[in-house]
């Protein structure tokens, strides 16, 4: 079998050829002398035309062909001939295989043209839309770029574990693991606290980052890309209860390096995808962007590529934001308060019209770990925001000062006992290091111009939602 992307990509070169191909039905046009079907195998968005006429064998075919409805799967031998339509290439089919059938009336997806939100109530079917195709074919290219990035700098690929038991972001949003006894066909029973699987209460991570800090303070470089879970109740568009982020750490690394980094990281990543994936690019665009305003997708994404992102201290942001006029604030800034979604917006969509990062917040509203400035107010915390998306990047020089650590968890009210062994590090050849954590999806969001990040994983979980 050979990928429908491959034979398109070949044209002319591979004319005459014999070729097996494998996919699901789009159309099916049934003339007199002969059926054309539109054949798509997921590997690239366009279809491959088959034509099946009476040279092709029997009857049994012309029964086969007739009864392929859109979305049943069928293997094709042929030969690739030169087509008078759009595509160079198009197979003139000697054997047709119907290996699925599909009945019209049940199938969701005969239809063509639905809402993405039906399509997530279908989450079992949808990777067969071109939608969902583009999509997930851009979310590969990122997490392929991903890894060559980090691969290419030197930094360890480090698997952090799912199951923990200190809350990194200390955010109050942690998952419990329980055990249960599953009985088929009895709700499951929870076990008695005295038999807990693991002696004490455990979490789903919200993040790898604490464990990732343990292996740079002795191995350097290393980048972690791995599911967290965060019990989110808001229904935005941005947030997830299960989402991936990529985590690098940096021994002997400031924020500045740190900074560096993640603006290195999202160019090579935006370079690779145009690289690679024109044609999504294109589809996503025309279906996604056509009638927002402002440059188009591939052109945002050039950009990014070619300029530097603005980079701009929380104290500044907040002193440009109070200048803004005429604009009716919900939370009006105010130095000391959170950025909300609505000043992180209007800092990169309207203020830099471009990436932003923001650093140096006030300690008060940051994490535990993050380093405490010279001024003793704010720590060396930045977030890169991103238009239409907001933060699309979280991290800091992390405090690498025991007592200035034990002091910021002891203001902040945290419980030593879970953060033992992260003080220990701090005791045992201290050094100063930094990270940063990028919500994936985020990522996947702005690369294809979609408005939902539930439309932008393969099986999205978000409070109240049905599983599969
Ligand atoms: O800013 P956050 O909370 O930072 C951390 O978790 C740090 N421990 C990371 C580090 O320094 N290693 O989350 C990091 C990023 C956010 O900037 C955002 O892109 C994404 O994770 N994120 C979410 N994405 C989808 N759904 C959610 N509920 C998210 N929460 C955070
Ligand atoms: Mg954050």
């Amino acid at each position: 079998r050979v990928a429908i992307a491959r034979v398109l990509r070949a044209g002319k070169r591979a004319t005459g050829q014999t070729v097996t191909v494998c996919g699901w039905v789009k159309t099916n046009r049934a003339q007199k002398e002969r059926s054309f079907v539109e054949l798509n195998d997921g590997s690239c968005l366009a279809n491959l035309q088959i034509v099946v006429d009476s040279t092709c064998a029997s009857r049994e075919t012309a029964v086969t062909v007739a009864g392929a409805a859109t979305g049943a799967s069928m293997r094709v031998v042929g030969v690739l001939v030169d087509s008078p339509g759009s595509q160079e290439t198009e197979v003139k089919a000697s054997e047709v295989h119907l290996l699925g059938t599909v009945d019209a009336s049940t199938y969701p997806l005969a239809k063509k043209g639905h809402s993405l939100e039906f399509l997530r109530s279908v989450a079992h079917l949808r990777a067969r839309t071109n939608t969902l195709g583009a999509v997930m074919r851009v979310r590969n290219a990122l997490a392929y770029a991903t890894h060559a990035f980090f691969q290419q700098a030197g930094f360890l690929y480090v698997h952090t574990p799912i199951v923990t038991a200190s809350d990194c972001e200390g955010a109050g949003e942690m998952f419990q693991v329980t055990t249960h006894k599953l009985r088929a066909g009895v709700a499951p029973a929870v076990y008695k606290p005295e038999e807990d699987f693991f002696g004490k209460e455990a979490f789903l991570t919200v993040s790898g980052q604490l464990n990732g800090e343990f292996y740079a303070c002795g191995l350097g470089s290393i980048y972690t890309f791995g599911p967290t879970f965060r019990a989110e109740h808001g229904h935005t568009t941005r947030h997830l209860a299960e989402f991936w982020m990529i985590e690098p750490e940096i021994a002997f690394a400031d924020l500045t390096d740190d900074m560096n980094l993640a603006e290195a990281y999202l160019k090579h990543c935006f370079a690779h995808v145009l690289a690679s994936c024109a044609e999504d690019l294109a589809f996503l665009s025309d279906m996604y962007d056509k009638d927002k305003p402002g440059p188009k997708l591939a052109a945002r994404l050039s950009q990014i590529v070619d300029e530097p992102f603005a980079r701009v201290t929380y104290t500044e942001a907040i002193e440009l934001l109070c200048k803004v006029e005429g604009k009716a604030w919900e939370f009006p800034p105010k130095w000391g308060e959170e950025l909300q979604t609505e000043h992180e917006r209007h800092l990169c969509e309207h203020t830099f019209c471009k990436p932003t990062i923001v650093y140096n917040y006030p300690k008060g509203c940051k994490a535990f770990y993050m380093r405490l400035n010279d001024d003793g107010k704010t720590v060396a915390a930045m977030d890169v925001l991103f238009p239409k998306v907001g933060e699309m990047v979280g991290g800091s020089q992390r405090e690498e000062r025991l007592d200035v650590l034990i002091s910021r968890m002891t203001e902040l009210g945290l419980e030593p006992e879970p953060y033992k062994a992260y003080l220990d590090t701090r005791r045992c050849g201290t050094q100063k290091h930094a990270g940063f954590g990028l919500g994936f999806e985020r990522l996947v969001l702005f690369a294809t111009a979609m408005d939902n990040i539930r439309d932008v994983i393969p099986f999205p979980r978000w409070h109240g939602s049905a599983m599969f």
